[in-house]
């Protein structure tokens, strides 16, 4: 558990980074396209996670969206998964509702799950078997739930691309309602806290899901591929993440989806 620890302090002295950081001028780029935003923050945070995390562990190894250990192809010894700033539109346009995302891997095999919600100061946790923690408040299991009367999240970005958004808006249809925060980390930090049942991504990261979903199975919830399939931890995958219920009605719609299945396969080189 010494690692877990550590692992906790770190992500909240990010955090403490982040906000101080924030008050003062910072640069803000786009990546590849206009609407993927990158900034100082972003850089100046994951170096700091990385700094701080390998003065420690040396031995460790960490993988972070903004170019941390990008040669790294295989899960051996201890691995870290950061998103330093998960939800930068967010960041930018709203200065709240984003997220600092840390998953930590033993040769492949889940280790802890942290999210800190860096405005509101709560910090989301997780041991393998030790169960999900909000600060010091132990997380309850979730309920299980049908879609008829469940809210779910979703980024509309899905629903309107060809090709792919038969069966997200057939979900949709289905569902009480949806939502959408922005956070792909916080999407799944609802899913545990239960306040939302399901969350749905055509396409995640590593760093967007290594947490998540650690801390969402800890509360009894399941996250795979919208096909079924476990997720492969160093590649992008298509992703559910909801209670156990929830999560087999809605597979179904996307497998049965041939055109989804085709672009799925064609998009995550399966
Ligand atoms: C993004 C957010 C967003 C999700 C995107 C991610 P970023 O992460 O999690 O909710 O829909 O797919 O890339 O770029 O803000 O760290
Ligand atoms: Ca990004
Ligand atoms: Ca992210
Ligand atoms: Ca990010």
């Amino acid at each position: 558990m010494e690692i877990y620890k550590f692992a906790q302090e770190t992500i909240l002295e990010a955090g403490r980074f982040i906000r101080r950081r924030m008050t003062e001028e910072f640069n803000i780029n786009s990546k590849k396209n206009p609407n993927d935003l990158v900034t100082d923050v972003d850089k100046e945070t994951e170096s700091f996670l990385n700094d701080t995390i390998q003065k420690r562990y040396p031995e460790h190894r960490i993988v972070g969206e903004e170019g941390h250990g990008r040669d790294i192809t295989d899960t051996e010894g201890v691995l870290w998964i950061v998103d330093p700033i998960d939800g930068t539109l967010n960041f930018v346009h709203q200065m709240e509702n984003f997220a600092i995302s840390v998953g930590i891997y033993i040769d492949g095999n889940p280790y802890a799950g942290l999210i800190l919600d860096v405005m509101k100061g709560d910090l989301y946790h997780a041991a393998f078997e030790h169960g999900a923690y909000k600060n010091d408040q132990l997380l309850p299991d979730i309920e299980e739930s049908h879609l008829a009367s469940s809210l779910i999240s979703t980024n509309t970005n899905w629903v309107i691309r060809d090709g792919i958004n038969v069966p997200f808006i057939q979900v949709v249809r289905d569902a009480r309602s949806t939502r959408s925060l922005g956070s792909a980390a916080l999407e799944f930090v609802n899913v545990a806290r239960g306040t939302s049942s399901a969350a749905l991504f055509f396409r995640l990261h590593p760093w967007d899901f290594a947490g998540g979903a650690i801390i969402l199975k800890e509360v009894g919830g399941l996250t795979t591929t919208l096909l079924g399939d476990e997720l492969r931890l160093l590649d992008t995958n298509s992703i559910i993440a909801a209670n156990r219920t929830i999560h087999g009605e809605i597979i179904e719609h996307f497998r049965k989806d041939e055109p989804f299945i085709k672009n799925h396969k064609a998009f995550h080189r399966l």
